[in-house]
């Protein structure tokens, strides 16, 4: 591995975009290589590697088998809640893959038509990522913990011609029943996919037929195998859904070939592993994390990648992370800090890890949500190997601030910050006013257009949002929805999300989304929802509501029924537990809900009083309330 000096390597990366980025690409297999790397398009935002061509799919797989790998281990699921452990060649992996892609092909789907996977973490989940890919198709993966209606709403988004789904999941001991959320999802959609391909896991769990469905095994059994379809490196690869502001989920889109060069770099530069060398993000492939560092990264770098279907703890008990590392040889591991503190929990002082050998581990990045400084100590001690905190996001599709592991150089850790920004991306604090803000002063993380490869060109079907949302703020910035600043040394501190996006246990979800189906109980006047801090999770969200003139409710009842509203209406993974009554809500005079001041009062921190607040009062109100309800520090 060839290796570099920061300081000299970010100033090129930030001044040369063009030629930086043009070498980076020469790592990848094109089947035609661009002769440019930077390009605008037609609304003015910057495209990567315009007339290039490849196949994603290709990359993933046959580049390996091209290079003689093929009988070499690129996938390993690791099953506990199903206690099966299988290992898939490139060999393996491929022939699924071009079956399915065969399969699909043979229902109609065609390079750019949209496909929704609704899937739990079983290889075929991989392997329908893949087929799409193979076939220039666009992936849209839906975390299985959204409910129904979250499904409807992508289905109406993407359009996708099909819907690849399995019979069940499993959450820890439960079986979720995935199939018929589909159904229902398809019921409440405007739009009807033309078939739904259903892989049956034989768990038990009832499997309503529709005339739409497809067995996924029936299927392999009868399809061709595909070949790969070239596409333009500008061609989308897939859309994610992630929360925004607003009721609605944007489609953040990745393209190909950005994707593609920005995921090998960032596998070599800052996971500082090598190829062969087993990598593992404990993620889900619903989420960013599972897209990036499950499924392509290490797949395109050539590291055999861990696909875990389990959680930290329960599956069976605290010790199933360093069993997987040291039963696999994990070199690499990626995972939230609300993983690490669920396991520190359970297992305080680190016994379980003494009982397995993980020597071969190098690194464990922590990502998606703030790392705290106890959780970085605890698994500094315990693991005895670098724990680096990274900040990134779904936008973004891998990560912005790092410890760069494949550099010469590594920076000391300063604990709460995820140290230097990655080589591509010009991070800057800036104040309202679009200035720049001092060393430590805190204000708006942006960072200066050009964004590297592999970051969203666009939302799906709305440009107008991805312009409003993101490059307004600022002109000629790419603006977070974070908070931070930058100290003397040039570490960055992300502090959290300026806007109304939480992150419960390393999910992302909108307070905005909740509000709108609180709002809609029949005995509330109004809501507001905040995320307040909590020891496990990082974050919960917290509903406080004002009854109706002449509602009558028990606040017991109500919470109740909000609760299984927005476990309905989103999903359990909403996580929404607590919904106080107030008399109520904190207002400036224009009538704007001050949700910084409930979220501090909660939290035990310090505020100022905003000269525009409607009526003082109210927070000492609110105050009382959170003390009797034993809400946030008035619980601990
Ligand atoms: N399918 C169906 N339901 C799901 C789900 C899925 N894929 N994922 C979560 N849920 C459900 C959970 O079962 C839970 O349901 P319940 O309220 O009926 O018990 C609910 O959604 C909330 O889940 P969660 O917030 O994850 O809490 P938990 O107590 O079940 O688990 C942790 C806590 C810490 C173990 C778990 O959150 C975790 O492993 N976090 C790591 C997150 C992560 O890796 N994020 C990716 C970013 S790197
Ligand atoms: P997601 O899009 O789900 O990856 O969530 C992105 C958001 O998670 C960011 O905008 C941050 O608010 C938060 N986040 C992710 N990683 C970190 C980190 N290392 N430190 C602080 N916040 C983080």
């Amino acid at each position: 591995m060839s290796q570099v000096n920061y300081d000299k390597e970010y100033k090129r990366s930030i001044k040369d975009p063009e030629n930086f980025w043009m070498e980076q690409a020469d790592n990848i297999n094109w089947f035609q290589k661009p002769t440019r790397a930077l390009t605008q398009d037609e609304n003015g935002f910057y495209r990567w590697f315009k007339g290039g061509k490849l196949n994603t799919s290709f990359l993933a797989l046959d580049a390996h088998i091209e290079d003689g790998r093929g009988e070499q281990i690129a996938l390993i699921y690791d099953s506990p809640v199903t206690q099966k452990v299988e290992k898939y060649t490139y060999n393996q992996l491929r022939d699924q893959v071009s079956r399915l892609a065969g399969g699909m092909k043979r229902l109609g789907v065609e390079k750019g038509d949209t496909v929704i996977i609704y899937m739990p973490m079983i290889p075929q989940a991989v392997v329908s990522m893949l087929a799409c890919a193979r076939l220039g198709a666009i992936h849209s993966v839906v975390f299985g913990g959204f409910a129904p209606h979250e499904l409807a709403i992508r289905i109406d988004d993407a359009k996708p011609k099909i819907i690849i789904t399995a019979t069940s999941g499993i959450e820890f001991d439960r079986i979720i029943p995935y199939k018929p959320m589909v159904d229902e999802a398809i019921r409440e959609a405007t739009h009807s996919p033309e078939h739904v391909i259903v892989y049956n896991r034989r768990l038990g769990a009832i499997r309503p037929d529709s005339d739409k469905d497809i067995d996924y095994a029936t299927l392999m059994k009868i399809a061709d195998p595909a070949r790969c379809t070239e596409v333009d490196a500008t061609d989308p690869l897939y859309i994610l859904y992630t929360s925004g502001t607003t009721g609605k989920p944007k489609g953040i889109i990745r393209d190909n070939g950005g994707h593609a060069v920005a995921l090998y770099y960032s596998m070599k530069y800052i996971y500082g592993i090598h190829p062969r060398e087993v990598f593992w993000a404990a993620s889900d492939v619903g989420w960013v994390v599972g897209h990036s560092y499950i499924v392509y990264a290490p797949l395109i770098y050539g590291c055999p990648t861990v696909l875990f279907e389990g959680k930290p703890v329960k599956t069976p008990d605290a010790s199933t992370f360093w069993r997987v590392i040291s039963d696999h040889d994990v070199r690499v591991m990626f995972t939230a800090p609300t993983a690490i503190r669920a396991i520190k929990k359970e297992d305080p002082n680190g016994n379980f890890i003494k009982q397995f050998d993980m020597s071969g581990l190098k690194y464990l990045f922590l990502a998606g949500e703030r790392c705290d400084v106890s959780t970085l100590e605890w698994a500094q001690e315990n693991l005895n190997v670098p724990v680096i905190d990274h900040w990134w996001q779904t936008e973004t599709g891998w990560p912005i601030v790092a410890n760069m592991m494949g550099n010469e150089e590594h920076f000391t850790v300063k604990p709460g910050s995820a140290t230097k920004p990655v080589n591509g991306y010009n991070v800057q604090i800036l104040r309202q006013d679009g200035t720049q803000a001092n060393p430590n002063e805190e204000g708006y993380v942006a960072i200066k257009l050009p964004l590297p490869p592999g970051t969203l060109p666009n939302l799906w079907g709305d440009t107008e949002r991805f312009r409003m949302g993101y490059m307004k703020m600022f002109d000629g910035y790419y603006f977070s929805g974070d908070g931070g600043f930058i100290d003397e040394d040039g570490y960055v501190f992300i502090t959290g999300r300026v806007d109304d996006i939480i992150n419960v246990a390393g999910h992302r979800l909108s307070t905005a989304e909740m509000e709108e189906v609180v709002a809609k109980h029949p005995a509330v006047a109004e809501c507001c929802v905040v995320g307040i801090d909590d020891d496990m999770k990082g974050q919960v969200p917290l509903a406080i509501t004002v009854l109706k003139a002449g509602a009558d409710m028990e606040s017991f009842q109500l919470q109740t029924e909000v609760v299984n509203d927005v476990r309905k209406e989103i999903g359990p993974v909403a996580a929404l537990r607590r919904v106080l009554v107030a008399q109520r809500l904190p207002k400036t005079r224009s009538g704007k809900i001050l949700r910084k001041i409930i979220r501090a009062i909660a939290d035990g921190k310090e505020y100022n009083m905003p000269s525009t607040i409607d009526d003082p009062e109210i927070l000492a109100e609110i105050t009382t309330l959170f003390e009797e309800e034993k809400i946030g520090v008035y619980g601990k």
